[in-house]
């Protein structure tokens, strides 16, 4: 368990800047050992740029990269403990499966024999045994980046860098991929930086995140930490899908009373610490459930109605003034309010996210 806790890579207040453009602004990040983090943001928010600083085919302009407890400022890329899979593939067409994963070891000298022996082993855990002599050309996307998966793997470096992997398969092979990404980094000893603009997908894999914005981090966590407790309303948005609403605060009685809407169209109360004055809120679609009687939080006009099956999803326009609609997933296979009704809503007790 002793290795389970060594940081193997650390940014401390690493910038990037690119002319005029900051790509990233200042962000510091701690990966352990046998971890799979994820580093998730919108296109253009510096991902790639703080992967390419990682693995040293980018220096920042300041702070610090350390890889296993060593500065690496100065060490390039072929002399860092880690390897790059890239968004787009990049497997050799002139060399077979088995010499395009036995080639990283070839540029550090390992003989033919061992070369060999070692591409079949990791073709063997991406699942490609016997594929040694076929051309990349005969092998389906998903295949190819398995290959160039096991490449990375090859010469077992303390930390694979994915950039966005999957992102040029089709849906159904991505969501298999990530099954299989799970399983291969289970089976080798090092960290995985994942690399994704996919909120979905970095849920799926993570063991933790950070979620990034603007070339800073708003919040490192496990994906439950952030999903239920998000640091800023651009990560609660971001993470899942959530209603934002503009409201106001103040303190009655020793609680927090928020007020949704011009008119408190939405209102609800809190023991959560939240400061007088103007707030953001966010609620998850799921933590309002269909009131009766005098019961609930805010009443409204249901606009549009999806059913799925196990769930309902609808779309309403709360009486007063203020709020235009509010995303509602009421649970199980009832769907008793039909579109058009009026309806009486209730949030979950503490579930709002209240930011001041
Ligand atoms: N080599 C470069 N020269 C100038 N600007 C760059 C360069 N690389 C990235 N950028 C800019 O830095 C920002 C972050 O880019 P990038 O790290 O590629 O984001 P992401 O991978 O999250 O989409 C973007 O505004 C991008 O245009
Ligand atoms: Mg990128």
């Amino acid at each position: 368990m002793m290795e389970g806790t060594k940081e193997l890579i650390e940014l401390r207040d690493v910038r990037k800047e690119f002319g005029d453009v900051t790509a990233v602004d200042g962000i510091d990040l701690t990966v352990r050992s046998g971890e799979f983090f994820s580093l998730v943001g919108p296109s253009g928010c510096g991902k790639t740029t703080t992967l390419r600083m990682i693995s040293g085919f980018e220096t920042p302009t300041s702070g610090t990269v350390r890889l296993a407890g060593y500065d690496v400022a100065g060490v390039p890329p072929e002399e860092r403990d880690t390897n790059l899979v890239f968004q787009h593939l990049s497997l050799f067409p002139h060399m077979s499966v088995g010499e395009n994963v036995g080639y990283g070891l070839k540029k550090s000298g390992v003989g033919k024999a061992e070369r060999k022996q070692k591409a079949s082993e990791y073709l063997e855990l991406v699942d490609l045994g016997g594929y040694e002599d076929r051309n990349p050309t005969e092998l389906s996307g998903g295949q190819q980046q398995r290959v160039a998966l096991a490449r990375a793997l090859v010469n077992e470096p303390s930390v694979v860098l994915l950039d966005e992997p999957l992102s040029s398969l089709d849906r159904k092979l991505r969501k298999q991929m990530q099954v299989e990404l799970r399983k291969i980094h289970e089976k080798t000893q090092g960290a995985f930086f994942y690399v994704t603009h996919d909120q979905e997908v970095a849920m799926t894999l993570s063991d933790r995140m950070a979620v990034m914005n603007e070339g800073q981090i708003e919040q490192v966590g496990t994906p439950e930490e952030i999903y239920r407790n998000p640091a800023t309303p651009f990560v609660a948005d971001f993470i899942g899908d959530t209603n934002l609403f503009d409201g106001r605060a103040h303190r009655e009685n020793g609680h927090a009373v928020v007020e949704v809407g011009e008119t408190g169209s939405i209102s609800f109360t809190t023991d959560d610490e939240v400061d007088d004055g103007t707030v953001t809120v966010s609620v998850r679609p799921e933590e309002f459930y269909l009131a009766d009687g005098a019961d609930g939080h805010f009443e409204g006009e249901v606009v549009e109605r999806y059913f799925q099956g196990d769930q309902t999803n609808y779309v309403v326009e709360p009486d007063g003034e203020g709020v235009e609609e509010v995303t509602v997933v009421v649970q199980g296979r009832d769907a008793p309010v039909e579109r058009g009704e009026h309806a009486r809503f209730g949030i979950e007790e503490d579930a709002p996210v209240v930011f001041s």
